[in-house]
């Protein structure tokens, strides 16, 4: 099977279930190094079958002298591999290798400086002083025999080490987060002076090894694909397009609930952009008659996830003699969690419509299941896709269902779809729509007084929600300029019938949410 990575240059992270280890990862490929993410406990076999060139160990909510704290794996020092240890990676193999982890009962947390007493290797490039990252509770009081003192800070008198025979490392600060202005140094030096990485992976040797790789699955056979309009699945067309041409069909089905002549585009796009062959089924009314009645939003979301995948299936049939089903599936949502991890793994999972794999016994193909959301998007721009297909906004799979609050009806997605449009289009008048992570509009069960010319008028209320996010876990409402907002506004109660009031929506998430429902 063909591996990504140059002649087999990659690095593995395994998993203690820091919050920071994806961007371990994130800043390993950005060093051109192809990097992969496996749980603490993955087993020697399957670590030695990855074949990575470095491994390094990440961070952990444990401590060392916790009961049940994750260790290295069984004979772990055996594979002979460099290795990284990143904080709670440092302590586990200086208790591994016979130092001494300190216990503390208070975290230090925040900005250090770093002293540099040795810059070969791992440090090359850097200054003596560096300002690094902090998150801990126990230190190392004294390395591992063998070991010796690359670092310290205030606070930590071995703030990196590395044994003095095998290429061992271990840092007690996140080279990985951006508060460590230099991280990136140290683990691309880690990757490639110690692990004698080239640093050639790219967006280009993925397409070309990914574009073989889909080719050798699938042989002949014929392949559909449901596309949404949104970035992932359009990527995943492509990819999968440019490895066997015709022999994908993509299917889309337009529920009647995406933004304003947005089905028309998707169509449009496809065909005369992209040239991927795509059969289009307005399935709206089926959609809605099924929604008719329903106000609570998870059974809109259920009800909507049940009717696609029905949808979708009698569609497929119709194409026949199709053996595989790919799907934009991407990497954060296949790295097997650490069960320890936090909730947010969790919390992600209502947003999958999914099913589909399971009750089509169609083989899967998932091209984009080893990048992240950014990679995604600049392998499509490697493709030629255009910046507004690459740069979309993310738009949740039951669409403006669960942004019209209470009973979704065509008289209501009418007047949402004219309200968003307008929220949307003056966002990317302004230059703002990259900068921001969502921005639209929501309809309201609310209807307020107001006056138009000598009429009092009795109608409906527009919220506008506009957010910054780096991944969709968190958000802050936009601090959009107030023109913005009143132009924004004088246009929705002017030229949407039905509207007298529109709101802004100054909630941050946590506590709210992205979405109103
Ligand atoms: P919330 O509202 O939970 O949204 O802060 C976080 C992100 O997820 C999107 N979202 C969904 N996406 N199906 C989806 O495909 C859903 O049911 C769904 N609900 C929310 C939301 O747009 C935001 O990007």
């Amino acid at each position: 099977m063909l591996e990504h990575g140059p002649e087999g240059e990659r690095i593995l992270v395994l998993d203690f279930g820091s919050q920071y280890t994806q961007l371990i990862a994130r800043r390993m490929r950005e060093a051109g190094v192809y990097c992969e993410i496996y749980p603490c406990d993955a087993g020697l076999d399957k670590i030695r079958s990855f074949g990575a060139r470095g491994i390094i160990l990440s961070g952990s909510p444990f401590s060392v002298h916790q009961k049940g704290a994750p260790g290295l794996p069984k004979g772990f020092f055996e594979l002979g591999l460099p290795v990284l240890g990143v904080c709670y990676g440092m302590q586990i193999i200086t208790k591994a290798l016979g130092g001494r982890v300190a216990r503390s009962s208070k975290r230090e947390y925040g900005s250090a400086l770093l002293k540099i007493s040795d810059k070969g290797g791992l440090f090359e490039g850097l200054s003596d002083v560096e300002n690094v990252w902090m998150s801990h509770g126990d230190r190392i009081e004294s390395p591992p025999p063998g070991f010796v003192t690359l670092a310290t800070t205030d606070n930590s008198p071995v703030a990196a080490m590395r044994s003095a025979d095998k290429p061992v490392y271990a840092l007690q600060f996140h080279p990985e987060v951006v508060h460590t202005p230099n991280g990136k140094i140290i683990l691309s030096n880690f990757a490639k002076k110690i692990c004698g990485c080239s640093g050639s992976w790219n967006m280009r040797s993925f397409l070309a090894t990914e574009a073989d790789r889909i080719r050798e699955t699938v042989g002949e056979d014929r392949v559909i694909l449901g596309i949404s309009g949104g970035v992932d699945s359009t990527v995943c067309a492509a990819i999968v397009h440019e490895a066997i041409g015709d022999r994908l069909t993509c299917l889309f089905i337009d529920n009647g609930l995406m933004r304003k002549d947005e089905a028309k585009r998707v169509l449009e796009n496809f065909r005369k952009k992209l040239h991927i062959k795509v059969r289009g089924r307005d399935a709206s009314a089926v959609f809605l008659r099924a929604l008719k009645g329903v106000k609570d939003p998870e059974r809109k979301r259920k009800i909507i996830g049940a009717k696609f995948v029905q949808v979708f299936q009698d569609e497929a049939r119709k194409i026949g003699g199709v053996k595989w089903l790919a799907q934009g599936t991407l990497y954060p949502d296949v790295i097997e969690s650490v069960s320890f991890r936090g909730p947010s793994a969790v919390i992600k999972s209502h947003h999958n419509v999914g099913g589909l794999p399971k009750v089509m016994k169609l083989k899967l193909l998932e091209p984009l299941r080893e990048l992240f959301k950014d990679e995604v998007r600049a392998l499509g721009a490697e493709m030629g896709l255009d910046d507004d297909l690459i740069h979309r906004q993310p738009f949740p799979g039951p669409g403006l269902a669960i942004r019209i609050i209470g009973e979704v009806t065509a008289k209501r997605l009418a007047v949402l779809r004219e309200a968003d449009d307008i929220v949307v289009g003056e966002i990317k008048a302004a230059g703002l729509y990259r900068e921001v992570w969502q921005s639209f509009a929501v309809l309201l069960p609310v209807r307020s007084v107001g006056v138009m010319g000598d009429e009092r008028t009795y109608e409906n209320a527009v919220a506008v929600r506009a957010v910054t996010s780096r991944d969709g876990m968190t958000a802050d409402w936009a601090r959009l300029p107030d023109e913005l907002l009143a132009r924004i506004a004088n246009r929705i109660i002017n030229e949407v019938d039905g509207v007298n009031r529109v709101v802004y929506d100054i909630s941050s998430k946590p506590p709210g949410t992205i979405e109103w429902e």
